[in-house]
């Protein structure tokens, strides 16, 4: 917890900045589902895509810190969801520039009222601090500043009782951008 703190004064600072590579965002989501699997098990919520995907999407963005804002999203998707749930994580080709990463799940959802606040650091739902899964609620404040220092957006879509929708957009590798930047 005192090391998320600590990286979210970095970027609140502008202290931290963000370090891009090209690489392929279908396989990062990939090992992401290896490192969670044993988590996904044990809340017996199901994890992987929405589908097979036979092209590979390459992205030009900060790999360590994408993985973060994956991992960080998948954990919650756990934390917050029903026995015998669902994850799924889908790719979306938003024009020649950007993909978006969407990650879906059919857990407990989130009250209108709570989004306008949800991405801030220590906002959580449920403040009585007793539910099982209680975290500090700086994950998602990471995602926020993580995908606003990519200059991307970020949305939310939630019903209660069915499910909620993070999602955020990632520059796509363009040739342009590769003959920049190579
Ligand atoms: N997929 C989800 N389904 C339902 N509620 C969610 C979901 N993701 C986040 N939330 C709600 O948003 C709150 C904030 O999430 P956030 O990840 O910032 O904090 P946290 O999970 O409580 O703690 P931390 O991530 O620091 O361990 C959570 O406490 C939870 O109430
Ligand atoms: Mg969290």
């Amino acid at each position: 917890m005192v090391k998320d703190l600590d990286l979210i004064t970095q970027f609140e600072s502008g202290i931290k900045t963000i370090d891009r590579t090209f690489f392929d965002i279908n396989e990062l989501i990939e090992n992401v589902f290896d490192l969670l699997e044993m988590q996904a098990i044990k809340n017996k919520i199901s994890i992987g895509f929405d589908r097979e995907y036979t092209q590979s999407y390459q992205v030009f963005a900060d790999e360590e810190r994408i993985q973060q804002v994956l991992t960080n999203l998948i954990v919650n998707s756990l934390k917050y969801g029903v026995k015998n749930g669902k994850t799924e994580v889908s790719l979306e080709e938003l024009n020649e520039e950007k993909i978006l990463v969407k990650i879906s799940d059919n857990g407990e959802g989130i009250a209108e009222e709570h989004l306008p606040r949800l991405f801030e650091r220590f906002y959580r739902v449920d403040k009585s601090g007793n539910r099982k899964a209680g975290g500090s609620g700086l994950g998602l404040s990471i995602v926020k500043h993580i995908i606003e220092a990519h200059q991307e957006k970020l949305l939310v879509e939630s019903t209660p009782g069915a499910g909620s929708e993070f999602s955020f957009s990632l520059q796509r590798v363009t040739k342009e951008v590769r003959s920049t930047q190579d």
